[in-house]
C-alpha cells in the first residue's frame, strides 16, 4: 500500500508539465537541409516552438556550451565540427520537454539509434550526429544561456 502510494508520487512527480528544453540543428544537418524537417518532428509532437536562432558558433561559444566534455578525448573533434558551419537552435516548450526530446533524437551513435528516432532516420555519424539536446534543466539552463547570449 505504501509503495503504490511512494509510485504515485513518484510517476507524477516524472512529468513535469510545461517543460523547457533546448536542441541544435548541428552543421551536418543544416547542410543537408533537414532543418525543417527536425524543427517539424517537435512541432508534429505538440511542442511549442518559443525561441529560434540560426548562427555559427565561434571557437569560444563551443568550448563553453560543451564544457562538461572539456576532458574527454574527443573534444577538440566536438568544438571543431559544431564551430565548422551554421546551426539552428531551438528553445522548446512541452510537457516532459527534455526526456521527450532526448526519447526522440536516438542514440548518440547515429548508427546505433532506432529508425524513427531523428538520429535514427537521418545519419550514421558520431560527431556528425544531426541533432544536440540538452539532457537536464542544469543542461538546459546553461546551454540555453550560451546558445541565445
Ligand atoms: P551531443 O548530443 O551533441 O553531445 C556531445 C557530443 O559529443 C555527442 O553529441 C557526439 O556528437 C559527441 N561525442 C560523444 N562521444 C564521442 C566520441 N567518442 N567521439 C566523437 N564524438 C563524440
Amino acid at each position: 500500500m505504501d509503495q503504490k502510494i511512494r509510485q504515485g508520487r513518484n510517476s507524477t512527480q516524472e512529468v513535469k508539465l510545461t517543460e523547457h528544453t533546448l536542441f541544435i540543428v548541428k552543421p551536418d544537418a543544416v547542410a543537408r537541409k533537414l532543418t525543417g524537417e527536425v524543427i517539424a518532428r517537435f512541432e508534429r509532437k505538440g511542442f511549442k516552438l518559443l525561441k529560434l536562432k540560426m548562427f555559427t558558433f565561434t571557437q569560444k561559444q563551443a568550448e563553453n556550451f560543451y564544457g562538461v566534455h572539456k576532458d574527454k578525448p574527443f573534444f577538440s573533434e566536438l568544438t571543431s565540427f559544431i564551430t565548422s558551419g551554421p546551426v539552428v537552435a531551438a528553445i522548446i516548450e512541452g510537457n516532459n520537454a527534455i526526456a521527450t526530446t532526448r526519447i526522440m533524437i536516438g542514440a548518440t551513435k547515429s548508427f546505433e539509434a532506432t529508425p524513427g528516432s531523428i538520429r535514427g532516420d537521418f545519419g550514421l555519424g558520431f560527431s556528425d550526429n544531426i541533432i544536440h539536446a540538452s539532457d537536464s534543466q542544469e543542461s538546459f539552463d546553461h546551454e540555453s544561456r550560451v546558445a541565445f547570449e
